[in-house]
């Protein structure tokens, strides 16, 4: 059976480390790292996801700013608030809660957003230094999965590294990080062929797919390390990964639970991210 990654534990230790070092910081500068989060409608997952990044920011000492705005909100609006963070010298990091609703175009927002101040490293500049492997802002979920992996003693140079899924958000990035690390990398989507025989070379799994319990037993080598990046809803409203938990853990050697694996690291890596911006705005 395989260990099991504590999400939660690993998210706990580093949101210590940032609320330390933030005193350190606040003591020096007399002033406390500042996070913008935007939210546009009523979508109830994104109104989770604000909230606790408003939770953690209290957490770890940051000073935080909140915006709900109403669905009508048009994009000359929501362009003048992000021109206002970006000159706000309270804020470090604004973050804009994706997906917007639909008449709202997501591009010119992340283009919009300040590059030095984008803490969910979504600007093509930063992207751009990510593919480099020169940048300050980790992409938050698979620096999430980065960390996991090198808390749990992890080796990753030289490995087979299998990521499914190729968003901006996760897959892409993923990958690029994995291979700063010197690992082999595939990347696989919903056109790979022999999908279960690619996965099965994996020392290294990251599923990132979106469908629910859909990566089985089967599909995983004995002894192989599987991160599930996954947070589907089961009918019975039940979140579930993309890793069919039960068939996997017995051969994996070690596998990250939903919930309590990947999801609680993300919001810390936006935390560390933010930390970074501050430091970066007296340097
Ligand atoms: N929606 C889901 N995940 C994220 C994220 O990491 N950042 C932003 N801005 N929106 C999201």
């Amino acid at each position: 059976m395989a260990n099991i990654i504590d999400g939660k534990a690993i998210s706990a230790a580093i949101r210590a480390e940032i609320k330390q070092e933030t005193e350190i910081f606040a003591k020096e500068n007399g002033f406390r790292p500042g996070l913008a989060v935007i939210i546009v409608g009523e979508d109830p997952a994104s109104q989770v996801y604000v909230r606790n990044k408003r939770r953690a920011c209290e957490e770890v000492g940051f000073y935080s700013e909140a915006y709900e705005l109403p669905a009508e909100t048009t994009q000359e609006e929501l362009n003048t608030l992000v021109d206002k963070l970006n000159a706000n010298e309270k804020i470090h990091g604004i973050l804009c809660q994706l997906p917007l609703p639909k008449h709202l175009d997501e591009n010119e927002v992340i283009l919009r957003i300040d590059p030095k101040k984008d803490v969910d490293a979504f600007h093509p500049v930063n992207v751009g230094r990510i593919m480099i492997g020169d940048y300050s802002f980790l992409p938050c979920t698979p620096a999430g999965v980065m960390a996991l992996l090198e808390r749990s003693g992890i080796e990753i140079s030289g490995k087979e590294c299998v990521v499914v899924g190729r968003s901006n958000i996760v897959g892409k990035p993923q990958a690029m990080l994995l291979l700063h690390a010197n690992g082999t990398v595939t990347i696989c989507h919903s056109r790979t062929k022999n999908l279960a025989e690619v996965c099965r070379r994996a020392d290294i799994l990251v599923a990132a797919i979106g469908k629910a319990d859909f990566f089985t037993g089967d599909m995983v080598k004995e002894g192989a390390v599987v991160i599930d990046v996954g947070m589907n809803r089961r009918a019975d409203g039940k979140l579930t990964g993309d890793v069919d938990f039960e068939s996997v853990a017995p051969k994996a050697s070690y596998i990250t639970p939903v919930p309590g694996g990947v999801g609680p690291m993300t919001i810390t890596m936006l935390m560390k991210n933010t930390l970074t911006a501050a430091k970066l705005s007296v340097k």
